[in-house]
């Protein structure tokens, strides 16, 4: 008799997920140990003009239909004020090594029209430039973030940018900057120098560009600035350690250092769907999102060799998921759908940038709007928040809060033989005191049982849960269902004493709210 109770209490407790498994699943919170700040610029975007992500994403003009704000799109506002925003790169990207920022000043209607050569062969009218982009940071209440053009544009070129948009004194540019509408400096504090100037910027080998930094560098004046530097292809160190050696005397001109990372599925050749896929993809796309840790690990260990003192932050100012664009759309546009498979890269790279807090500074999803990992898809005057939107909306409680150290173990995830650690953990105490733990489970097919202590905190009274899961590997938002996937109350959790024993669903994101 006693057998089968204790054979059925197992077998309940097996089904519901809260015993340990084989492995146990464990993850040790140290609420009381946190000395490191996570940037809320880790939460940052990028937005280039590239397919629509500017024109139809953000920007629509101030006669369309299409209720806007001197021109921006208010859904697209209001939808990304959800997520708290705090930095948006812009103009590129590869557009940003072809862009001469005074051809998107002044009169809309006299501004010249150019090819967008690298996105698509299209015509850019310029209707979106330097004001409507800071504009645009107002209304989000974002920080810009501007790359400049080191490959085709000219030292003078991007000293005269920095002079029309920072500074205050009586000067050509801050007359022609009047004339144009505005009369106070914006004062924007980011600027990179250059992009990926080992490819599109320019081909360039490191020691040029090194060369080329300290040159446009020194002549980017006006505010409290901070510069930074392009790195290489993401496995590129030699690049790394040579600009970091070749600036070492000149740390006054460099403040951040920028670094790539993109997910393929199978390699760059080898581009799979975004919405058919099976698991062997999806196996592959956590693979190559987990790598990023080693090379960013490895990014990090050169910096700390050259800046022990960690003045020089690291900029991960592109990263996430490319997959094949959307069938019968222009090829040069990058335009992807995003499903629970992005959801949950999103949360492996977010959680990977929150435990490198002390180093990485800033990170840009790619990007904001119709172009690879979006937040919002739009069509005409519809718009879809996507997967990845809501993991940003649950993951902003880590904006600024004090990065926790964890211990984690889990189980792992395999398939066809190869493995992967199957859950992924990052947590942080904000203003008010609250802790915060995020987690994702990466295996598609089995719920993980997790066991989390918190250490550090008198006495746990209060949790509270959010989820983004959905029951195919493939399930996505589109215009006729918005809302099939995304940030719902999570129950899967039991609390006790300070331990909370979760029930973590297959490919889930979860974030726990501890008091
Ligand atoms: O985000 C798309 C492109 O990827 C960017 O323009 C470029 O910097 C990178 O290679």
């Amino acid at each position: 008799m006693l057998f089968i109770r204790v054979f059925l209490a197992v077998t309940i407790l097996s089904f519901t997920g809260l015993i340990a498994a084989d492995k146990p699943n464990r993850v040790i919170v140290n609420a009381d140990l946190g000395t490191e700040k996570i940037s809320k610029n880790i939460y940052g975007h990028f937005a280039e003009h590239l397919g629509r992500c500017i024109y139809g994403g953000f920007w629509v003009g101030e006669n369309s239909s299409i209720p806007n704000t001197h021109g921006i799109r208010n859904d697209v506002i209001a939808a990304i004020r959800e997520i708290a925003p705090p930095v948006i790169r812009w103009p590129g990207g590869c557009f940003a090594d072809t862009y001469h920022w005074k051809d998107g000043i002044g009169p809309r209607d006299q501004r010249p029209s150019i090819i967008n050569s690298t996105w698509g062969g299209v015509t850019e009218d310029n209707s979106f430039g330097t004001h409507e982009f800071l504009l645009l940071c107002e209304l989000l209440d974002s920080e810009p973030y501007i790359c400049i053009n080191v490959g085709s544009g000219t030292v003078q070129e991007a000293s005269d940018w920095v002079e029309y948009v920072n500074s205050d004194a009586k000067s050509p540019m801050t007359d022609l900057r009047k004339k144009n509408g505005r009369e106070k400096p914006w004062n924007v504090k980011y600027w990179a120098v250059g992009n990926e100037s080992w490819g599109c910027g320019g081909n360039m080998i490191p020691e040029y560009y090194a060369d080329q930094f300290k040159q446009f560098s020194t002549y980017l004046r006006y505010g409290n600035l901070y510069r930074v530097a392009s790195g290489g292809t993401d496995p590129d160190f030699d690049w790394t350690e040579t600009v970091l050696k070749k600036t070492q005397k000149f740390k006054n001109l460099i403040d951040g250092y920028s670094f790539h990372y993109y997910t393929f599925c199978h390699g760059w050749d080898d581009k799979t769907s975004a919405t058919d896929f099976n698991e062997n993809d999806w196996f592959h796309t956590m693979k190559n999102t987990i790598i990023m840790e080693e090379r960013l690990k490895r990014h990090i260990a050169l910096m700390d060799e050259y800046d022990p003192a960690n003045k020089i932050g690291l900029i991960a100012d592109e990263w996430g998921n490319w997959f094949k664009v959307e069938p019968g759309t222009n090829p040069g546009f990058l335009y992807q759908q995003n499903t629970v498979r992005d959801a949950v890269t999103a949360a492996l790279y977010l959680n990977i940038f929150n435990n490198h807090a002390r180093r990485v500074k800033m990170a840009n999803i790619a990007q904001t709007i119709n172009v690879l990992q979006a937040m919002l898809l739009t069509k005409d005057d519809k718009l879809v928040k996507t997967p990845t939107f809501y993991v940003f909306k649950m993951y902003k409680v880590h904006q600024d809060a004090t990065l926790l150290p964890i211990n984690l173990v889990c189980e792992d995830y395999s398939f066809n033989g190869m493995t992967l650690p199957s859950v992924s953990a990052s947590a942080s105490k904000d203003n008010s005191g609250k802790t915060h733990l995020s987690l994702c489970n990466i295996n598609p097919n089995k719920d993980a049982s997790v066991e989390v202590e918190i250490r550090g905190i008198n006495k746990l009274s209060k949790v509270k849960g959010e989820i983004v899961t959905a029951s195919a590997m493939n399930a996505y938002n589109d215009f006729n269902k918005p809302e099939n996937v995304n940030c719902r109350p999570f129950s899967g959790y039991k609390l006790k004493n300070n331990t909370v024993q979760i029930s973590l669903p297959s490919k889930s994101v979860v974030t726990l709210e501890l008091e």
